[in-house]
């Protein structure tokens, strides 16, 4: 195996740990012809937001840290691109290409750091589109699938997209979604832990909610309405709300959190690692999210899922999984909620390529074109 000229994985906020995990497994599992490089550039970092998921996905300690850490989009972005930068021209030798993950902002920064020093970069997860230009990840997605040598896509539309937008065939190679492969290799593990249970809960007897996005969580209007479904919700089932920071952060400036603390159905969580989460996700009766990676992992699991947005850039969730669009409007969202409740919700079917297989078709793609 030839240790220089390494290929290099970024992972970088809670979303990427688990796409970027079996990726470093199927390249050591194909034997691939190359040394692995692990960078982490420090986007997410505490112990609950990053090392959990290290630890349970059994990835390797990153080989590089950038600490890059929070801060506006410019700043975050600007601090990410400029220590990638460093770190791509530090070593003796020059990686032969860099495999980025997602839509985050690392994601974004670092493809642009090493293509415009002629480095290879590989996309995975491109061509999703929400066509929402208002969403920050909307803009990563175009400004990084713009620039990348390689665009592995995870479901059907993100080719159409890619071909609408220009981008040539031969960039384009459709490998599946390698965060369901993480699901499935941890769902034995997640269930014999018996979340739901050590909290009291029967299976099916709960809803899991989980909100981040700044159009949810940061207007008070906004934010209180949704804390009024979930008490709707909690007078007929138990919710089990884990925050992210982020969330946690708007609720208490809002005056929510007391709200939500003093209602005996809702429990108010830190947010949670990957398997806690998978478990309670597999047997909640419903999911209420604005997540982008919930509404696949709840397809892949048949759990209906009502996703607050208005739009998605995972159609395959909607079209053949269990997710609903409830948008802003939140009489159509309880609606949704009665349906789950009475059983009449629909059912989904398995998406093309969530098969459990894809990091091994991404380790082919690499293997193929880097070695
Ligand atoms: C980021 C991604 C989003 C993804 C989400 C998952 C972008 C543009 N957004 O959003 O696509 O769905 O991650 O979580 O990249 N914070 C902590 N501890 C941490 C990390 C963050 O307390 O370890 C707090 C900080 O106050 C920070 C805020 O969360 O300012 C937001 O973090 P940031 O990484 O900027 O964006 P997310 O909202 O997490």
């Amino acid at each position: 195996m030839s240790v220089s000229n390494p290929v290099v994985f970024v992972a970088g906020a809670r979303p990427n740990f688990m796409k970027v995990a079996p990726m470093l497994r199927a390249m050591t599992a194909a034997a691939a012809p190359f040394a692995r490089v692990l960078v982490h550039t420090g986007q997410h970092y505490d112990a609950a937001m990053s090392d959990v998921f290290f630890r349970e996905l059994g990835m390797p300690a990153p080989d590089v840290h950038l600490n890059a850490g929070s801060g506006s989009h410019g700043a975050q972005t600007a601090r990410v691109l400029a220590s990638f930068e460093e770190y791509l021209l530090s070593g003796a030798t020059r990686p032969r290409g860099v495999v980025v993950v997602g839509d985050v902002n690392s994601t974004m920064a670092c493809a642009l750091a090493a293509v415009k020093l002629g480095i290879p970069v590989a996309h995975v997860e491109a061509g999703l589109r929400s066509f929402d230009r208002t969403m920050p990840e909307e803009i990563n997605r175009l400004v990084t699938d713009s620039i990348c040598d390689l665009l592995l896509t995870s479901e059907r539309a993100g080719e159409a997209n890619l071909t609408r937008e220009g981008i040539p065939a031969d960039r384009v190679r459709f490998v599946g979604n390698v965060m369901i492969d993480t699901l499935m290799h941890q769902l034995p593990t997640a269930r014999s832990l018996a979340v739901p249970e050590s909290m009291g809960l029967a299976p099916r007897g709960y809803a899991l909610v989980t909100l981040h996005r700044p159009s949810n969580v940061d207007e008070p209007r906004r934010l209180t309405a949704l804390v009024g479904l979930l008490e709707q919700v909690a007078a007929r089932r138990a919710v089990v709300f884990p925050a992210h920071p982020r969330t946690h952060e708007r609720l208490e400036r809002f005056g929510l959190l007391e709200r939500l603390r003093g209602n005996a159905s809702i429990h108010l969580r830190d947010p949670l690692g990957y398997r806690e989460n998978l478990g309670l996700m597999a047997d909640a009766a419903l999911v209420l999210t604005d997540s982008g990676g919930i509404q696949e992992e709840t397809t892949a699991l048949g759990v209906p899922c009502l996703t607050l947005r208005s739009n998605t850039e995972r159609p395959a969730t909607v079209t053949d999984g269990t997710n609903t669009l409830v948008g802003d409007d939140l009489d159509a969202a309880w609606a949704s909620v009665l349906t789950v409740l009475d059983g009449s919700y629909k059912r989904g079917r398995t998406v093309e390529g969530w098969d459990g297989h894809a990091a091994d078709r991404v380790a082919r793609v690499l293997i193929d074109a880097w070695q």
